[in-house]
C-alpha cells in the first residue's frame, strides 16, 4: 500500500513506518557526527519512543555506548491502522542499537502503573543489573491511578483567559485560539498527571529494588520559556505541573543521597514534538523562534538538545552544570535577551497576512511531518509498503 499523511488539526492520524526508520537513522547520524563522550552505561528511559525521550536514548546509546531499557505507550499495526510512529521508532532504534552491540529492550505499556514498574525492575535486574541514569520523559493527557481512577491533564491558563494566534497544521492557516481559565481541580489534576509524583514513585521503587547503581542520577524535562509564553505555559496548568516537578527533583535528590546519587530537572528549549504541537498557540511561537535561531546559527532539534545535555551539561568535563535552583538550563540559547527581543517584536506583528514571513512555518511543518516519518530525504513515498512485513516487526 501507499501511505500518505493524514493530519487532523495539529495531530497526525498516521505515520510512515519506513520514514520513521529514516528519521531515527538521521538522529543517529547526528549523534555520530558530534562524537563520543564518557556517559552512563546503563540507562532506563521512561517515555522513550518519541521527542526528548527517544533523542535521549539515541544520544546515550550512540554517543556514550549505553545499554538501555525504554518504556513507552504505543500501538502496533491492527485493523484500526498501521500503528503509531513511536511503535516503529522503538523497533528501528532497537535494531540499530543491537547492530552496534548494545542492549536495547523496549517495554510497552502504562508507565504510571505498578505492573509496569515491576516489569521494568525485572528487566533491569535481568539485562542491566542496575542503572546509572533514569530519564523521566513522559508527556501524557491521562494518568490512571492504582485504584483505577482516571485523572486528565488540561492545557488551560490561570488568571485571565488568554487569546492568541495558533497554527492549524492541517489547514496551514492561522487561527484564533483561546485558553480558558482552569479550575482549581483542573490545576490539581494536571499536576497529578504531569507533575513529579509519579517520577518520585518510580525512583523509590527502583531504589528499594536495589536497581540504582552507586552515584545513579535521574533527570526529568521541563520548560519555562520567555514572558510572552507565560500565559500559555508557565502560568498555565502545565506550568503548575512543572513547578511540582522541580520540587520533586529536590525530594528525590535527598532520597538518593544515601547512594551518592542526584536528581535533576533539565529546562529545555521549546521544540517540535507530538506533545508541544498540541499546546495552543505555542507552535506559532516555535516557528518564530526557529526562524531567528536558524538565522543566528543556534537552532537545535531534539537530538542536538539531548546530545548537548549529556555530553556537555551532565557528563562533560565540568560535571553537572546547573543554576542556583539546581536547574540544568538547556534553554540558554532560547532565552538570549537579544533573540527574545526580536521574537517579541515579530510576535506583536503577527497576522494571517504576515505569519509566513515572521516565522519559519515551512520548517515547523517539516519537523512535524518528520516526527511521523513523512518528508524525509532519501525516502521513496511512491513505493508500496507491505502491511504483512510491518506485522512481523516486534518492538
Ligand atoms: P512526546 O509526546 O514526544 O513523548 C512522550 C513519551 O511519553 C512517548 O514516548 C510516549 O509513548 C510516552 N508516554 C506517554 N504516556 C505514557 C504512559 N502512560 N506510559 C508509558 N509511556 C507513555 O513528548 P515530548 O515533547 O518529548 O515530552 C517529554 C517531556 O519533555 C515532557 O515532560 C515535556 O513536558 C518535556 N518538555 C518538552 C518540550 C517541548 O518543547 N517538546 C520542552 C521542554 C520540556
Amino acid at each position: 500500500m501507499l501511505i500518505h499523511p493524514q493530519i487532523q488539526g495539529c495531530v497526525a492520524r498516521n505515520c510512515h513506518p519506513l520514514g520513521c526508520r529514516a528519521a531515527v537513522q538521521q538522529q543517529i547520524g547526528r549523534v555520530r557526527a558530534a562524537g563520543t563522550f564518557a556517559g552512563p552505561k546503563r540507562v532506563l528511559v521512561i517515555g522513550a519512543s518519541s521527542g526528548f525521550g527517544l533523542a535521549s536514548r539515541i544520544a546515550l546509546t550512540f554517543g556514550a555506548g549505553a545499554d538501555t531499557i525504554g518504556i513507552s505507550f504505543e500501538r502496533g499495526p491492527s485493523d484500526k491502522g498501521l500503528g503509531s510512529a513511536g511503535w516503529y521508532n522503538n523497533i528501528w532504534f532497537r535494531e540499530a542499537a543491537e547492530q552496534e552491540g548494545r542492549v536495547a529492550i523496549n517495554l510497552l505499556g502504562d508507565a504510571f502503573s505498578n505492573p509496569m514498574r515491576e516489569q521494568a525492575i525485572a528487566a533491569v535486574r535481568q539485562h542491566l543489573g542496575q542503572v546509572d541514569l533514569v530519564v523521566y520523559s513522559l508527556a501524557s493527557g491521562l494518568r490512571v491511578l492504582a485504584d483505577g481512577t482516571q485523572v486528565r491533564s488540561t492545557l488551560k491558563t490561570t488568571g485571565q483567559p488568554f487569546t492568541g494566534l495558533g497554527y492549524d497544521i492541517e489547514h496551514d492557516a492561522l487561527v484564533a485560539q483561546t485558553l480558558p481559565v482552569a479550575s482549581e481541580q483542573e490545576i490539581r489534576d494536571t499536576v497529578t498527571v504531569m507533575g513529579g509524583e509519579d517520577w518520585q514513585v518510580w525512583m523509590q521503587a527502583l531504589q528499594q529494588a536495589d536497581c540504582l547503581a552507586p552515584g545513579a542520577q535521574t533527570v526529568a524535562y521541563s520548560y519555562i520559556g520567555p514572558e510572552l509564553t507565560y500565559p500559555i505555559y508557565r502560568d498555565g496548568t502545565i506550568g503548575y505541573a512543572k513547578a511540582h516537578l522541580h520540587a520533586a527533583a529536590d525530594s528525590i535528590n535527598l532520597q538518593l543521597a544515601g547512594i551518592g546519587g542526584h536528581a535533576w530537572v533539565a529546562v529545555c528549549k521549546a521544540l517540535v514534538t507530538k506533545a508541544s504541537t498540541f499546546i495552543p498557540v505555542l507552535p506559532v511561537y516555535l516557528a518564530i523562534l526557529m526562524q531567528e535561531m536558524k538565522a543566528r546559527g543556534t537552532h537545535e532539534g531534539c537530538i542536538e538538545q539531548m546530545q548537548r545535555l549529556f555530553s556537555d551539561k551532565m557528563y562533560g568535563a565540568r560535571g553537572v552544570v546547573a543554576d542556583g535552583e539546581r536547574l540544568i538550563r538547556m534553554d540558554d540559547y532560547e532565552l538570549d535577551p537579544a533573540l527574545q527581543a526580536v521574537v517579541a517584536e515579530r510576535w506583536s506583528h503577527l497576522s494571517p497576512a504576515t505569519f509566513r514571513q515572521l516565522g519559519d512555518i515551512a520548517g515547523l511543518r517539516q519537523e512535524f511531518m518528520a516526527l511521523n516519518g513523512f518528508g524525509l530525504a532519501g525516502m521513496d513515498y511512491q513505493a508500496e509498503v507491505s502491511l504483512e512485513m510491518l506485522q512481523t516487526l516486534r518492538p
